[in-house]
């Protein structure tokens, strides 16, 4: 190859050099220890003083402008390796995006089926007082029924100490919901009351420290436990697509009288007993009964002019009957194999 031919072909050769590696050997081709420029230039010294004058120069200064050729080149190639081009024919990344969680999802469609049946919905606050979490539920101070909710007490704050109530807990049920109501609203009543609570006890299978409640309310004149009958077999039917058995058993809690739990058929074993229903056949998911006379006084109603049933749901519980879940633990454990299911 002679310079004239070098000057046309390797000017472009470089050009057109897709990858680093392809440009190294483009150098070598030209400049390297046997490249044809390197020959050249190697050759001059042979040559007769008039050619050496002429061609020198020439041949030196195109391997200079081809060793700027080629650094400048490489800085490009190197800059597209760090920045590879945007392939803008690719699939897209899909984001993914969160859902919310199945007791929420539930606690949704719980809301939405009492809804059809003319009940609103209330809020009270997960820290309560000892007032409204017992007293008005005619557990005064040192009732031993008290016991029946272990609970989590908030240490006394010398600020609090000339509020009425200064004990504050978080709340062990969604009961005191129905006091709050009551003092604000006069009868008819129908409501539920959705949302956390908290107990102090050990968690297995079937029992978490904090879980979900759905109180319900309904206060008028002549209603009766037909009434609640009614109003949770209709609620049970329309939430579980699967037949499932519910029974009521006679029960004590100090703000109804009578008062019930009431069980549905487990679905992990169809009855037969297995370690979620404590070898039973029966999953307890709610207690309830006729609202006592005595909560009625709390919130100044007079008990010969009204009466009410009073119910409460554990959601979770309802969750894990609804979509066979054999272990309360799994919805609290954060665990996306599991919450990427509903
Ligand atoms: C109560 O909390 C009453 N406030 C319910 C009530 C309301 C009775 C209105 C009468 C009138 P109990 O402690 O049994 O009752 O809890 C109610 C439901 O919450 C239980 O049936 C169960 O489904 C659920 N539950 C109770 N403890 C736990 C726990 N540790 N973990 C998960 N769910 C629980």
């Amino acid at each position: 190859m002679n310079l004239e031919e070098i000057k046309k072909t390797a000017p472009i050769e470089i050009q057109n050099a897709s990858g680093l590696n392809e440009l190294e050997n483009i150098r070598i081709k030209y400049l390297g220890r046997r490249g044809s420029l390197t020959e050249i230039l190697k050759s001059l010294k042979n040559l007769a003083l008039n050619q050496k004058k002429k061609i020198g120069p020439k041949a030196n200064s195109l391997r200079e402008s081809l060793e700027k050729l080629i650094q400048e080149k490489k800085q490009l190639l190197n800059q597209v390796n760090k920045f590879p081009p945007i392939d803008i024919t690719a699939p897209g990344k899909k984001k993914e995006i969160g859902h919310l969680h199945p007791l929420t999802q539930l606690e949704e469609q719980i809301e939405d089926i009492f809804a059809s049946l003319g009940f609103s919905i209330a809020e009270g606050p997960e820290i309560e007082d000892e007032f409204h979490n017992f007293d008005a539920l005619n557990m005064p101070a040192d009732h031993p029924a008290r016991d029946m909710w272990d609970t989590l007490w908030l240490k006394p704050q010398t600020q609090n100490l000339k509020l009425k109530f200064q004990n504050l807990l978080l709340r062990t049920h969604t009961s005191p919901v129905q006091i709050r109501y009551m003092e604000k609203n006069q009868p008819p009543i129908r409501i539920i009351a959705p949302g956390r609570v908290f107990r102090y006890e050990a968690s297995d299978a079937s029992h978490e420290i904090e879980f979900h409640q759905l109180e319900g309310l309904m206060v008028d004149k002549n209603i009766s436990f037909a009434n609640f009958k009614s109003v949770v077999s209709s609620f049970l039917k329309r939430l579980f697509s699967k037949n499932v058995e519910v029974r009521f058993r006679l029960s004590y809690f100090p703000f109804v009288e009578p008062g019930v739990e009431v069980d549905v058929s487990c679905p992990a074993c169809d009855k037969k007993g297995c370690s979620l229903c404590n070898q039973s056949g029966w999953l307890e998911i709610a207690g309830a009964g006729m609202v006592h006379p005595k909560v009625f006084e709390a919130v100044g109603y007079n008990p010969k002019d009204w009466q009410g049933f009073a119910f409460g749901f554990g959601i979770d519980r309802v969750a894990m009957i609804k979509y066979n879940i054999p272990d309360i633990r799994l919805f609290y454990s954060g665990d996306l194999r599991f919450i990427k299911q509903f």
